[in-house]
């Protein structure tokens, strides 16, 4: 028997196919309301169409839609492979398939209704919430029931950091989402005020550490040695790696809540461990990149790598920026500005979207029994748009953000203030609209993966076969 009968490849096949599907879709709705910013009137008066309520889509379809699609198809087949055995439950597998597709698609049509429990990153109503907790304990037995059934004694460290992403997501979700229901569209949080907002950042900052890290580092710790087919650099550091990383995050959540209503101790906590947070950040990164050494000449020709290797130095600069931003001196200048906006998408686009396209660059061949990608040429083409787009956005928006942040501190000598909100506004115009070329050639690419894909798919000879001799 082959792989392809062994293996149950059927859901991570349709796993992949919709993380390109949703990256798409999820990326187009960050470039609109991105040309929103520098064309108000795109909104066309109409409240669908609204930033408000376009950017909570944004955010959902990117991380969950796109980033959950990664996710799932990955640690299905990482779990598989390195277990060498088959998904415990088929029919739950494809249950997660279809129950996630469904949370999608009423977040799609709640979130520009305007229907929302305006928790950041947890914004879907109450009925949405019971459904995301059903598909993810499926995901739970589906995953750990693997492992259960292995058939090699070792339980790879790739699945250490898929498995603590999908234990602690269940947690965060479970009591962040904790509300009282009014109606079938509406409920109240069961926490209080500043207690809200402290649960709130709990979950969003794990969020980042959990669903944005954890999940995406498992991914590289099995796709950069397949790709580079070299072992990993360090297996002892990736086990410190694992406990140092999961224990500090939990702590780091109050860097969100500087200089509010949160107790000045909370705040201290949260800025301290997420200076500690460096270390483990950075101890992953080493082991990715140190994977490499004594290849590094296979940079040069494979693109596949080049974007799994860029995305970890995306993810060491994003988790450098984090803790300066934590200090609370850097957070006065920094939080409300697009600084943090930049520090999100370095993180968001150069990590988990580059590993994420390296990844499934990896796994389409291998998923429809193809030798490689249709087009190696294409692949470097996306490359290099990726990388160009993730550039024009963060710089855009370091130079937007460190303005912003200033001219609002500005203060004359009498005490008044020295700009206007809107004077500061009208300073941005030039930085959103590089930070929209941005976004549309990052979209470009995957378009272009989009078609690279297809044809991968449809069994096209590869454009760099040698050409058949004719008589
Ligand atoms: C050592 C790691 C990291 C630390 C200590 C850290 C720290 C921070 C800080 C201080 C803020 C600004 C909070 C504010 O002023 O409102 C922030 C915002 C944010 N970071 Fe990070 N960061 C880290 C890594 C990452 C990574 C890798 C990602 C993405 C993959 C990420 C995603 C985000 C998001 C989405 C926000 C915005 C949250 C919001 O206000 O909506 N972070 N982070
Ligand atoms: C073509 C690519 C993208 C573009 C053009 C884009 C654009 C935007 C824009 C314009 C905003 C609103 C900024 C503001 O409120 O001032 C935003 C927010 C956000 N985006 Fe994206 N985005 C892209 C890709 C992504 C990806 C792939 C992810 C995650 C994997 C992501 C995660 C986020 C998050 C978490 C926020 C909220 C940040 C915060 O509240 O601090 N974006 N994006």
């Amino acid at each position: 028997m082959d792989s392809q009968t062994t293996y149950n490849y059927k859901v991570v096949r349709q796993f992949t196919v919709m993380t390109i599907v949703w990256g798409i879709v999820g990326m187009l709705v960050g470039v609109y309301i991105a040309a929103e910013l520098v064309w108000p009137q795109l909104s066309f008066d109409l409240p669908w169409l609204s930033f408000g309520r376009l950017r909570p889509l944004h955010t959902n379809a990117v991380i969950f839609a796109f980033g959950g699609s990664a996710l799932f198809a990955t640690s299905y087949y990482v779990v598989q492979r390195t277990c060498q055995a088959r998904l415990f439950s088929d029919k739950l597998a494809a249950f997660t398939f279809w129950g996630w597709t469904l949370v999608i698609i009423s977040a799609a049509i709640t979130l520009p209704l305007g229907i929302t429990t305006s928790k950041e990153y947890a914004e879907l109503e109450w009925p949405i919430d019971v459904l995301i907790t059903v598909v993810w304990v499926s995901y739970a037995v589906v995953f750990f029931g693997t492992i259960m059934k292995r058939k090699v004694k070792h339980i790879y460290v790739a699945n250490w950091f898929f498995g603590a992403f999908i234990l602690t997501v269940a947690v965060l979700h479970l009591v962040n989402s904790a509300a009282l229901p009014v109606s079938l569209f509406k409920s109240y949080s069961v926490y209080p005020g500043a207690i809200d907002a402290m649960v709130q950042w709990w979950y969003g900052h794990n969020a980042v550490g959990f669903f944005l890290t954890a999940g995406f580092l498992g991914m590289m710790y099995y796709f950069i040695p397949k790709q580079a087919n070299r072992p990993v650099y360090s297996y002892r550091l990736s086990v410190v790696h694992f406990w140092a990383l999961i224990s500090t995050y939990m702590w780091a959540g109050p860097h969100h809540l500087h200089y509010t209503a949160l107790p000045v101790w909370a705040q201290s906590l949260g800025m301290v461990f997420s200076l500690i947070l460096l270390a483990p950040s950075w101890g992953g990164m080493i082991n990715g990149m140190m994977t490499l050494s004594g290849a590094w000449h296979k940079l040069r020709d494979d693109p596949i790598l080049k974007f799994l290797i860029v995305s970890l130095s995306f993810y060491g600069m994003s988790t450098f920026e984090g803790p300066m931003m934590a200090i609370k001196t850097v957070n006065a200048l920094s939080h409300y500005t697009d600084w943090t906006i930049g520090h999100v998408h370095s993180g968001a686009l150069g990590w988990v979207a580059m590993v994420s396209i390296g990844s499934i660059y990896f796994l389409v061949p291998k998923l429809f029994g193809r030798e490689q990608m249709y087009s190696i040429r294409l692949i470097d083409w996306h490359f290099w748009m990726a990388t160009i787009g993730v550039v024009l956005y963060i710089v855009a928006m370091w130079i937007a953000g460190i303005m912003q942040g200033l001219m609002w501190r500005a203060i004359n000598d009498d005490g008044t203030l020295t700009y206007s909100f809107v004077e500061s506004l009208q300073a941005m115009y030039p930085y959103y609209f590089v930070r929209f070329l941005g976004g549309a050639l990052f979209l470009s690419g995957m378009l272009l993966m989009a078609w690279n894909v297809a044809k991968t798919i449809s069994g096209s000879r590869p454009e760099d076969a040698p050409v058949p001799q004719t008589a």
